[in-house]
């Protein structure tokens, strides 16, 4: 059953890497362009994958050379194994899309990939159904809401007094600003050059200028549903609280329908994504370490290696930076044009362990009469505490806590449960030992597997009206005005940050750079011109 957008889990194994030997381009019609991208997740590969789509329909010959710092495709959406046993991946970053999220949709549609519903919780086999499989929401002191197993999210919502007409009210807000959103993809809006001035002309900035819970306000949502359950979605998607969110993103929480997940982890899109671009190759443990801008805007590259030996300059027509800016370490020469705002990330502990035991009752204060402890606890403020900094977790000290799965212990062929912690702070042992009510100190026995990871998980997404540049240097080209360049994907981020959106980002950039080139040929009376020309009327790749 579908409930919310929360953690999925299912994965499969390998960090895949799709690495494919350039291809002999020596009879090339026209010029060739040599493209570097930098950053193998959501932007770089989606950037790539369509570059080459939307070159190939103008008649443009490209070799892309995608550099990924790390060991792995996929950047913030990865997984990792419990126990390491491969039959057991779980989503370590990124774990959910929905049905509106077209390019990922898209994309496990071309790919032939499978798509789950990421339902949380406990076995779906029948001798394995267990109480408590349901989500809560905890302000720290005490529930505030409870699901039910029957019903879904927003149906259980509907049926609460409490709450009167707001779930209705949000959903129709969200829906509203999805449909503006949705509008991006399409001409006579895609590709935009400024997403600051898109923003504005789609209505999408209103929302953006203020928090979360004024904009909910504004619209007739405000009290106990905005603060108990649009916060804990806030929480647990973004680790912000509503006060000082922005009511975009607020919006983006609350479109939760259709969640899907990809079997065996949503990297494989990207994966899928790159493998299916010709002409293209993937060097892994191999970072950017500084980008020379050239008289005629194209870029040398200079990259290193993962044990930091540098290695020989390499020439490209045309540079994507597909990482956030300030954390992608690339010295540029001479500095950018525009350099992108220096947007605070935030630090987000993602705990992901295995264990026999169920969450305490004692935990959460909650006594023997009051029934099981959710399978999922989002959390959200009491109602006399207003969060006084951003990273402010409240009384109940941290975000969500999903059971995701129970899995069998490969080592002792038990069967344990699966869980993922979102923090502000480590989860420490005391801290666990307090979940799980062990007197005595956690033992191996009692967490047979653990794995930690601090994100830089997404920028603090506060109001605010404007946006990076999809251009840092040198786009307009020295070429007839057509090549060269150095773009940038980071900027969406700003705006809103998940999957998708940097996915479209990545589209949104290849196809002005392609139009760029399609100029270019044009200007120079290119046989090939007219070929572009005609790519300007197929919108879908
Ligand atoms: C815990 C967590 C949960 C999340 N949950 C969701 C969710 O449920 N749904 C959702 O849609 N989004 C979610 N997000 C957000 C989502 O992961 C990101 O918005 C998205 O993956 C960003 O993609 P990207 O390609 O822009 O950046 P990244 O995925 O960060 O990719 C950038 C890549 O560039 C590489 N790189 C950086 N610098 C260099 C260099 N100098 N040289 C070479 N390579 C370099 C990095 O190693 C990285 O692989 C979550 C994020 C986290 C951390
Ligand atoms: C394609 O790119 C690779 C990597 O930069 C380069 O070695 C190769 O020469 C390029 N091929 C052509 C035809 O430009
Ligand atoms: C890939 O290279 C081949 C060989 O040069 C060329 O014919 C083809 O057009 C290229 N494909 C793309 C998408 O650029
Ligand atoms: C996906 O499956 C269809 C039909 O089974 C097949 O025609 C197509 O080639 C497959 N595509 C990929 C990318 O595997
Ligand atoms: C980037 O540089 C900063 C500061 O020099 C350093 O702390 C950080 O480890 C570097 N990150 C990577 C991934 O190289």
């Amino acid at each position: 059953m579908l409930r919310n957008s929360l953690l999925a889990a299912l994965t499969l194994p390998l960090f895949c890497t799709s690495s494919q030997t350039p291809i002999d381009l020596s009879i090339p019609d026209g010029p060739v362009r040599n493209i570097a991208i930098i950053g193998a997740g959501a932007a770089g590969s989606s950037a790539a994958y369509h570059l080459s789509q939307y070159a190939s329909m103008a008649g443009i010959t490209t070799n892309i050379t995608v550099f990924e710092r790390s060991s792995y495709v996929g950047g913030r959406s990865t997984t990792v194994h419990a126990w390491d046993d491969p039959l057991e991946p779980v989503e370590l970053g990124a774990s959910i899309f929905v049905k509106v999220n077209h390019i990922l949709m898209d994309a496990v549609q071309r790919f032939n990939l499978t798509v789950a519903t990421p339902d949380l919780g406990l076995a779906k086999a029948a001798e394995e159904e267990e109480e408590g499989d349901y989500v809560g929401i905890w302000n720290g002191r005490e529930f505030v809401f409870r699901g039910d197993d029957e019903l879904g999210w927003w149906d259980t919502l509907k049926m609460l007094w409490k709450y009167g007409l707001a779930p209705i009210r949000t959903r129709r807000l969200m829906s509203q600003t999805v449909g503006q959103f949705l509008k991006m993809y399409e001409e006579p809006h895609f590709p935009w050059r400024s997403l600051t001035d898109k923003a504005m002309e789609l209505g999408l900035v209103r929302p953006m200028a203020m928090t979360g819970e004024a904009f909910l306000k504004e619209n007739g949502v405000g009290g106990l549903f905005a603060d108990e359950v649009v916060q804990a979605s806030t929480r647990v998607n973004y680790a912000q609280n509503l006060p000082l969110i922005n009511g975009l993103i607020t919006m983006v929480c609350m479109a939760t329908d259709g969640a899907k997940s990809v079997p065996g982890g949503n990297w494989r899109i990207f994966s899928s994504f790159l493998s299916a671009t010709p002409n293209l190759s993937t060097r892994l443990n191999t970072a950017v370490s500084a980008l020379t801008k050239e008289s005629d805007s194209t870029y040398t590259v200079i990259p290193k290696t993962a044990s930091g030996q540098t290695l020989a300059p390499e020439h490209y027509d045309t540079v994507i930076l597909a990482a956030p800016y300030h954390q992608s370490n690339v010295t540029l020469t001479p500095p950018p044009h525009t350099e992108p705002a220096d947007l605070a990330f935030v630090t987000l502990h993602v705990t992901l362990l295995a264990s026999p035991h169920r969450l305490s009752p004692s935990f959460f204060a909650l006594n023997a009469d009051d029934g099981p402890v959710p399978s999922v606890v989002l959390t959200t403020l009491p109602p006399d505490v207003r969060p006084d900094d951003r990273q402010f977790p409240g009384p109940a000290g941290f975000f969500s806590i999903s059971t995701l799965r129970r899995a069998t212990n490969p080592h002792t062929g038990r069967r344990e449960y699966l869980y993922k912690i979102f923090s502000p702070q480590p989860a420490d042992d005391a801290w666990l030992a307090r979940l799980f009510d062990l007197p005595q100190g956690v033992t191996d026995d009692d967490v047979s597997w653990i794995y930690r990871k601090v994100w830089q998980s997404y920028p603090y997404e506060s109001p605010r009206v404007s946006f990076d540049d999809v251009c840092l240097d040198g786009c307009e080209g020295g070429d007839g005005g057509a090549a060269g360049g150095l773009w940038y994907t980071g900027g969406i981020e700003g705006f809103i940050s998940t999957m998708e959106t940097s996915a479209l980002m990545g589209r949104n950039v290849a196809k002005l750079v392609v139009d760029g080139w399609a100029k270019g040929k044009e200007s120079r009376g290119d046989s090939a011109g007219a070929a572009a020309d005609a790519s300007e009327g197929v919108k879908e790749l």
